[in-house]
């Protein structure tokens, strides 16, 4: 797949490297923007408040398949439900809310753990094939929550994780595991 990443920073560089290393053509994009017309699917990370105007220099995002991998930093966005709403009323194709509730410098862990943990995800559903393909090459188990409206609960969920990180049980306890028979 050919991958265009609007971040350079701890995520978009750990989805890069991933999924380069998993045989996809992966572009990271910078402030400066650059053209996406040939890209597959677009991935933003960056922050939150920076989402419009990361998009201001980058050309032929318009209808494209969007992986939002962005958290809250403050309230919902104002006029939508979610930053993953946002980000399709800008971008205007298939969007999907997934790598936001996993923190980057686990993915070197993933492969160690003896059960494979799981990532929850939701998207339209057209973005669902990409999306759970990428999960998988970065190491875990997609768990599909529903559609895009499920997405403002992954971007709340991101405060229990960190309660939990911060209360001496490290970010590992993020973590959640499909029962054996469900693996796949
Ligand atoms: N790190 C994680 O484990 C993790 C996990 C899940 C979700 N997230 C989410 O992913 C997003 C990025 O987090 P991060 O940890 O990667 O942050 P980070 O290390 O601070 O990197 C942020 C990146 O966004 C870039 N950026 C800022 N404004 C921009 C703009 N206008 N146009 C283009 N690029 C811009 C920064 O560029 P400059 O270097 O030029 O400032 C930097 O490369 C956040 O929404 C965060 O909540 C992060």
């Amino acid at each position: 797949m050919e991958i265009a990443v609007v971040g350079r920073g701890h995520l978009g560089s750990a989805l890069s490297r991933f999924w380069t290393k998993t045989g996809h053509q992966v572009t990271t994009l910078g402030r400066d923007g650059g053209d996406v017309t040939r890209a597959d699917v677009l991935v933003i990370a960056v922050p939150a408040a920076a989402i419009p105007r990361a998009l201001w220099h980058v050309r032929g995002y318009r209808g494209a398949m969007t992986i939002d991998a962005t958290n809250l930093q403050g309230p919902p966005p104002a006029g939508h439900p979610s930053l993953a709403h946002l980000v399709q009323s800008l971008v205007g194709g298939p969007v999907a809310k997934a790598f936001n509730t996993d923190y980057a410098l686990l993915y070197d862990d993933i492969e160690r753990q003896p059960i494979r943990p799981s990532h929850l995800y939701a998207a339209d559903a057209a973005a669902r094939p990409v999306t759970e393909h990428l999960i998988r090459d970065i190491g875990f188990t997609p768990v599909f929550i529903g559609d895009l409206s499920r997405a403002a609960l992954l971007e709340q969920h991101l405060r229990l994780v960190r309660a939990i990180a911060g209360n001496g049980y490290g970010p590992h306890f993020a973590w959640y595991r499909l029962p054996e028979d469900r693996w796949g």
